[in-house]
């Protein structure tokens, strides 16, 4: 009789984002009369640029002729692709990566819940508190993460970095000593961040305790302030002790167009062994490559009009955080994020829970948010709204939100 991996019936409920739009749509078949405005999930809304646009056309064209037809891709991703990143992300920064440390895949929820597969399971992470719920919950379904206590909403092998107003939402070094650190600047869900010194703190840790630090930085592009790094690889150290995870999702629109990027640099290492072979070698067996016509539009992502337009998409949604930021501060609100980041994280009113306050939008406003409380137990009694909504929606919401 076969047996099923049961670290998937630890899971309490279902995955954050799948749970609220089941609410959502309960509440709007009840209501069909309702006009929703959906600022919970942080998916984009606003069209391809044009230069992105043009690159898959072409690339469209190029795969129905047999001369410029394209088939599996290499394993890594294509040259031109990890070529342009290793020279616009890293080199232009002055950070040493080469385009074959660069492993190109479909998008970073996959590699953030994969990369744990190359570490032993007697790992033990440490992640911020609250926290993307993708890293703990794909640990847990590696056997990672011990047993969990539904009354305080913690696994008991998982290290939490308590993120609250007190430490401005920036995780402190965790007492007991972490194998694996996940880490994630500009923070989603709090849109923090932590300056260049705050992170090399971090990687010097981690290179005294042996640890290696998992950096999620999709948010990067969403960056205004001087100081704030735009990679780990910009700290010293960071070649032995990080892992970089980079998306095309919220810089470039590509939520349903999926491409995104690990880096391993090749001095990261375990005794003798690579990461970097290691994941190659995870790369090559698992995964067959993100489409030619995908990695050609990634391309053009960092084309001198791919750039220009870019620019003015990311500065359309921080318009809208900047609004939603400020009109709640006029109305008393208690808000935080959105300046480096597309996420606001805002206090619940008049003591309620962060599920109170879900019910409470959606209902009363129809303005869908996200609970704090669904990214850990220190996210209880905030709330999240993205900047990635339409402007008009978002001016409506912030409107119904203050009238209610
Ligand atoms: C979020 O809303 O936290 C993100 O959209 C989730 C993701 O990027 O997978």
């Amino acid at each position: 009789m076969f047996k099923i991996n049961d670290n998937y019936l630890k899971l309490p409920g279902s995955y954050l984002f799948s749970t609220i739009a089941k609410k959502v749509n309960a509440y709007s078949q009840a209501n069909p009369e309702k006009k929703i405005i959906r600022l919970g999930i942080g998916d984009v809304t606003q069209p391809l640029a044009p230069a992105i646009i043009e690159a898959l056309h072409n690339a469209v064209d190029e795969m129905g002729k047999a001369e410029t037809f394209h088939g599996y891709a290499p394993d890594l991703g294509y040259e031109f692709l990890r070529s342009a990143i290793a020279e616009n992300d890293y080199k232009a920064r002055g950070c040493d990566i080469a385009a074959d440390e660069i492993f190109i895949s479909d998008g970073a929820k996959c590699d953030s819940g994969n990369i744990q597969e190359i570490f032993s399971t007697d790992n033990k992470i440490a992640v911020c508190d609250p926290v993307y719920p993708v890293y703990v919950d794909t640990n847990v379904m590696a056997g990672r993460t011990g047993t969990y206590d539904a009354d305080k909403e913690v696994w008991s092998d998982v290290i939490y970095m308590p993120c609250l107003a007190e430490n401005n939402f920036a995780p402190e070094l965790p007492k007991e000593t972490p194998d694996l650190i996940y880490l994630c600047f500009p923070n989603n869900p709090t849109g923090s961040t932590i300056m260049k010194e705050q992170l090399q703190e971090w990687v010097d840790y981690a290179n005294k305790v042996g640890a290696v630090i998992i950096y999620d930085a999709a948010y990067e592009a969403y960056i205004s302030q001087e100081d704030v790094p735009h990679t780990i690889y910009e700290c010293d150290g960071a070649r032995a002790c990080a892992i970089e995870l980079r998306s095309f999702s919220k810089n470039a629109g590509f939520t349903g167009v999926r491409l995104g990027f690990t880096v391993i640099p090749k001095e990261l290492k375990c005794g003798e062994t690579s990461l970097h072979s290691l994941w190659a070698r995870r790369h090559g067996t698992k995964y067959n490559g993100a489409p030619y016509i995908v990695q050609r539009a990634g391309e053009a992502v960092y084309s001198a009009a791919g750039k220009a337009q870019l620019k003015e998409q990311v500065a359309y949604y921080m318009r809208n955080a900047k609004y939603i930021l400020e009109g709640l501060k006029d109305a008393g609100y208690t808000v935080s994020g959105g300046v480096d980041a597309p996420y606001i994280w805002l206090k619940a009113p008049k003591g309620m829970s962060s599920w109170e306050f879900f019910d409470y939008l959606l209902e009363n406003a129809n303005v869908v948010g996200t609970p704090g409380s669904g990214f850990g137990p220190s996210g209880e009694t905030y709330f999240r709204l993205t900047a990635f909504g339409s402007y008009e929606n978002t001016v409506a919401a912030v409107e119904r939100i203050k009238g209610v």
